[in-house]
């Protein structure tokens, strides 16, 4: 990694990787790669920043050339509640995107990571300890994009050489940046209403075990990814990781050890539940801990205290 572009830079997870890169590899080294969405202050003022659109190969091709891009971390997509309400837009961003970036690394022999999903398993795939290895027949939009993806990455890896590399992350839990249409964005939402008005109504039923992430754990390991040594990885698209398996009324168990008050109600919203339901309760990531080193550093109490604390000193700057 000398000059790595960021695609989905403005994202929940772009923003908080771009920062992180930059503190490593130098801030004129790290391309952000934006679409539309006006990005904040401090993105743009810590480093060079393009908008970009991944449908748009020569949007893609222009900023590699441009700045002798050799990695690209390619983030832009749309996630699963928002594909559902725009399914033709999602294939196109998330599937014809995903292909001109692959067609630029290949032409530019550039290393690619890009992340798929938990939502590639769909309701026929064994749930508990979903094998790296197993079936894959989703039933939303999203899902079938991202599998898509996951052949289109090793397609490429075997056919043409390029170094494709990803995870498929669970639902990811951050405080810098609001999520971009998950089915899993409660579980960011829950802790900003637990700060603010000490009660949260949640769209999830009790009982609906998913697997989640925090944000510092999914950045170090799309790091570890790209940095491990390839004659190490007999996988490559994608490696399951996860961190923790949590139901709402597990996450609102750990908030109310710090603030007792704290009250869970439910509303479901039915898409977002039949998209919840047809995901794994928990995923087996032995093979991510065994050809790369995968270990996530953080569990539900320890992200738990760390979101709180967080959400309240940004609250109190404000
Ligand atoms: N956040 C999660 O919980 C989660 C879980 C599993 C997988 N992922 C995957 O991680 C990646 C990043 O997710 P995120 O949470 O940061 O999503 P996000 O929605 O927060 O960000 C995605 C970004 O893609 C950009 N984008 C949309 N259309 C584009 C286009 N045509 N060209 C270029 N950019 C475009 C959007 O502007 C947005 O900023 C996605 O591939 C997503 O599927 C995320």
């Amino acid at each position: 990694m000398e000059k790595v572009m960021v695609t989905g830079a403005v994202g929940q997870i772009g923003s908080e990787l771009i920062p992180v890169l930059r503190k490593r590899l130098g801030a004129e080294k790290v391309i952000a790669a934006g679409h539309i969405k006006k990005p904040e202050k401090t993105l743009l003022e810590s480093g060079p920043f393009q908008f970009i659109d991944c449908t748009d190969i020569n949007t893609v091709a222009e900023v590699v050339r441009r700045h002798n891009v050799d990695t690209i971390y390619h983030l832009g997509a749309v996630l699963s509640a928002s594909g559902e309400k725009a399914p033709q837009l999602c294939w196109n961003v998330n599937v014809k995107g995903l292909y001109n970036v692959l067609e630029v690394a290949r032409q530019y022999h550039c290393s690619v990571f890009t992340p798929s999903s938990i939502g590639t398993f769909g309701p026929a795939t064994p749930k508990i300890k979903t094998p790296q290895d197993t079936l894959q027949r989703p039933d939303t939009i999203y899902g079938v994009s991202k599998v898509a993806g996951e052949l289109l990455c090793d397609y490429y890896h075997r056919r043409f050489g390029v170094d494709t590399r990803g995870v498929r992350y669970p639902g990811l839990i951050s405080y810098k940046t609001a999520p971009g249409g998950g089915t899993t964005d409660y579980a960011v939402e829950i802790y900003f209403e637990a700060v603010q008005h000490k009660k949260y109504t949640c769209y999830l039923k009790k009982g609906t075990f998913l697997d989640m992430m925090y944000m510092p754990d999914a950045i170090n390991a799309a790091i570890n990814l790209m940095e491990a040594d390839p004659s190490c990885l007999k996988h490559r698209n994608s490696f399951n990781v996860t961190a923790m398996s949590v139901a709402p009324e597990t996450i609102a168990a750990a908030i109310k050890k710090v603030i007792p008050e704290f009250e869970l109600n439910f509303e479901i919203d039915p898409l977002r539940q039949a998209i919840a339901d047809s995901w794994p309760d928990s995923i087996d990531d032995s093979a991510a801990q065994k050809e790369w080193g995968w270990r996530p550093g953080y569990d539900l109490e320890s992200m738990t205290k760390d979101v709180l604390k967080n959400i309240r000193v940004n609250l109190e700057s404000k």
